[in-house]
């Protein structure tokens, strides 16, 4: 080989060589990496540049083979990795190597309020991320519970925007801890699914900044999350995707955040605003982001050819482009960590899944102290169809393939091997799974009808230790699950009657309700036990057994409002929700509530919720001392200090809620909103003195007119709570 040629190729090898070199280190600083973006930058030609801005499959985007920079991999989480696909498919690659641990839904996550438990969560289904190869775990939802129609709040963190931030945060940093991003979802004001893709919101500044962003400013700020998803709604009348108030103004702009922006599955719809708005990776155009497919050649997308043609006619600027290609090298070089492999379907991530589970579980009512089970049990009735159907297969793009599921039934049976457990369906739902999936499909059609199914339960309880039923959703389309919302906020399948007709024959009954979301309970003063119990994933039913016999003593708190009906909530117009078809195609919903959602609403309105957020019961007593400040007069942080003591017979795990409240507010505010949290462990008897440390922004209000945070100057308190209707003690202070 002629030396010039030689030169020619160690000179276009070099950077490869260089990449690959700084590749092999396990973490690369900061400012390495951005001499190497910049150094990578100079090599790119204009086909490299757009093809790594958009998808080149159905869930990854192209690299520079050239440079040797990988293909950049996301996958559906946020509670598992999902299944492969094929190439340009939505359907399952059927692969038999894919089958992960499947976690509890992100609303139980929030039900812990254990921010530890959030950290491990992340890390563990980060190292499951990291094993199957994956850059991006599209998660976690951060949206808000607007609505408890909402297909998706079981993916979602509740109400309440602090607490959503807050959990989100260290779920971020363990999954990221893997060198597995973060995609936090959906970014923003995607609080609904009906017509997610045709909805334009109108919402104020005030509820903008104080509702719907601080979980994915905390996310961004605190959480550092490596990339975040632009949503399919409209606001102000432009899709999110292309919106450049929300990812340039406000997302890069006011947070200074420096990462990639993904959109969601067929989001994008022009190149004007793809290449102009602030998007950075575009995914799934042409498709709805559920089943949906175009047959597609990927250089027909808005960030491909089109826009490649337009930079070359000088319309669209190149700094734009060159922003979207460092976030996505960023994106991609800090998942480059070499020399690790994560872990995949240990015992460790299973015992990881149960622990989250067993933790989220929140105890509702415990009449006579029917709970916890007695271990000498001879006999139990196990009742309702959720006893035995998978839940974690379902709800659209969340739906994992597990390595096992444990049932309801399953968990009782594991628990109590010596008793007679026995099993009657009581009502039947839908048997089949309803969605797009090829995989781990299920037909529980019973051919007794529903007054049979009804009459064999009411006999079959007679004369049992226990009689337990559970009910509640499922992952079906109009159930808990992604495009579409619930159409009633009751439970399906005439579960009321069936649950009141046994609860008649047998008042101790315990319930167990198995949703994401928040359902009526009309039954409520029927049965002697009720339990919120999720969807938990793999390890489902000994999470629920767990806690039913003891072994785990409950710990969780609702993350949203359970109002008795629907209409005591803050939607009382079409208009709010689901919003009007204004313009053929076109929804407007108008979030009129403002600020009001969830507590801050029945707050408000003085409406008594059913079960009320923060709620939740342990099988142990909790009692609080007195409040003391760190001062009467607020500096840059203020320290709340309280005592609190096991006054029962079991060890248990309390949440001390922090709320602020302002006494003689300047303009309408909430009585008072989620400044602070912390779980604490204690034994019988035992007392432990509890801190939470806020800082003056946690008593700021939004100013739309001025576009500032304020803090007025007047009165506060700092109130300590079992739950948001539970004030245990109060200290009051003084802002100058
Ligand atoms: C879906 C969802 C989003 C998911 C993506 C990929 O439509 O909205 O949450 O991550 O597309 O499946």
């Amino acid at each position: 080989m002629k030396k010039s040629s030689t030169l020619r190729v160690l000179l276009v090898c070099l950077p490869a060589l260089f990449l690959l070199a700084s590749c092999c280190s396990s973490v690369f600083s900061d400012e390495a990496m951005e001499k190497k973006i910049d150094a990578v930058m100079e090599q790119l030609t204009l086909d490299e540049k757009i093809a790594l801005i958009h998808a080149q499959s159905k869930f990854s985007s192209a690299g520079v083979p050239r440079l040797g920079i990988p293909e950049l991999w996301t996958d559906d989480g946020p509670h598992g990795v999902r299944p492969e696909t094929l190439w340009d498919q939505w359907t399952s690659a059927l692969w038999t190597s894919d089958s992960c641990t499947a976690y509890p839904v992100l609303s139980s996550l929030a039900a812990t309020w254990d921010k530890d438990l959030a950290r491990l969560y992340g890390r563990s289904v980060g190292e499951e991320a990291r094993y199957r190869k994956k850059n991006v775990l599209l998660g976690p939802g951060v949206n808000i519970c607007r609505t408890p129609l909402c297909g998706r709040n079981f993916e979602y963190m509740g109400e309440d925007p602090f607490l959503a931030g807050k959990m989100s945060v260290p779920y971020i940093q363990g999954l990221q801890s893997n060198g597995v991003a973060a995609c936090v979802k959906h970014y923003a004001l995607n609080d609904q699914e009906f017509e997610r893709h045709h909805t334009n919101v109108h919402v104020d500044d005030r509820a903008l900044y104080e509702i719907y962003l601080p979980a994915f400013k905390m996310a961004v700020q605190e959480g550092g999350a490596w990339s975040l998803m632009s949503s399919y709604n409209l606001y102000q009348n432009q899709y999110v995707s292309h919106n450049s108030r929300l990812l340039k103004d406000i997302l890069k702009g006011e947070w200074g955040w420096d990462g990639a922006v993904i959109s969601d599955w067929g989001a994008v719809h022009e190149t004007k605003g793809a290449a102009e708005g602030g998007l950075d990776l575009e995914f799934g155009s042409h498709t709805n982001g559920v089943d949906k497919n175009t047959a597609n050649a990927y250089d027909y997308y808005y960030l491909a050819l089109p826009y490649k043609a337009g930079l070359l006619e000088g319309k669209y600027s190149q700094e734009d482009l060159n922003d979207k290609v460092r976030r996505v090298l960023r994106l991609n070089f800090r998942t480059l960590k070499g020399d690790y492999n994560g872990s995949f379907c240990s015992p460790e991530h299973f015992a990881d899944s149960r622990k989250i589970g067993s933790s989220g579980i929140v105890l509702l009512k415990n009449a006579g102290g029917v709970l916890p089970m007695r271990a000498d049990a001879r006999k139990i009735v196990v009742l309702g169809e959720n006893a035995i159907r998978p839940m974690v297969v379902g709800g659209s793009s969340s739906s994992l393939k597990t390595k096992y599921e444990i049932s309801p039934l399953q968990g009782i049976k594991d628990a109590y091997p010596d008793a007679e457990v026995v099993y009657q369906r009581a009502y039947q739902g839908e048997p089949k799974l309803t969605g797009n999936y090829n995989y781990g499909l299920y037909d529980l059609t019973d051919p007794r009808s529903d007054k049979q199914l009804l009459a064999d339960a009411l006999a079959a309880v007679e004369g049992a230790d226990y009689v337990i039923f559970f009910g509640g959703l499922n992952k079906n389309k109009y159930q808990d699950c992604e495009g579409r919302d619930r159409t009633d906020y009751h439970l399906p399948y005439g579960q009321d009657g069936v649950i009141a007709a046994l609860a008649a024959a047998r008042p101790d009954m315990i319930y167990v309700n198995l949703s994401g979301s928040p359902v009526a309970m009309p039954f409520t003063d029927d049965v002697a036990a009720i339990l919120q119990g999720w969807y938990l994933g793999s390890e489902t039913g000994h999470a629920l057994a767990d806690v039913l016999t003891g072994k785990v003593n409950p710990s969780g708190k609702l993350p949203f409002t359970f109002p008795r009906e629907l209409a005591d909530g803050p939607i009382k117009t079409e208009r709010q929700y689901p919003g009007i078809e204004e313009t053929k195609g076109t929804w407007q919903a108008y979030y009129d509530e403002g600020i009001y959602v969830g507590y801050r609403w029945y707050d408000k309105q003085d409406v008594t919720p059913l079960w009320a957020f923060g709620y939740g019961l342990s099988y142990t007593t909790f009692e609080y001392g007195k409040a003391s400040l760190s001062s009467g007069t607020m500096g840059k942080q203020m320290t709340v200090k309280v005592p609190v003591t096991n006054t029962g017979t079991v060890a248990g795990a309390e949440v001390v809620q922090l709320y602020v409240s302002a006494c003689e507010p300047a303009v309408d505010r909430p009585v008072k909103e989620l400044k602070g949290f912390e779980k604490v462990w204690l034994e019988p008897g035992q007392t432990k003195t509890v801190s939470i440390t806020f800082d003056r922004d946690a008593l700021a209000r939004f100013d739309a007119d001025a576009h500032q945070w304020v803090v007025d100057a007047g009165s506060y308190k700092a109130l300590v709570a079992a739950s948001s209707r539970d004030i245990r003690a109060e200290a009051s202070f003084r802002v100058k």
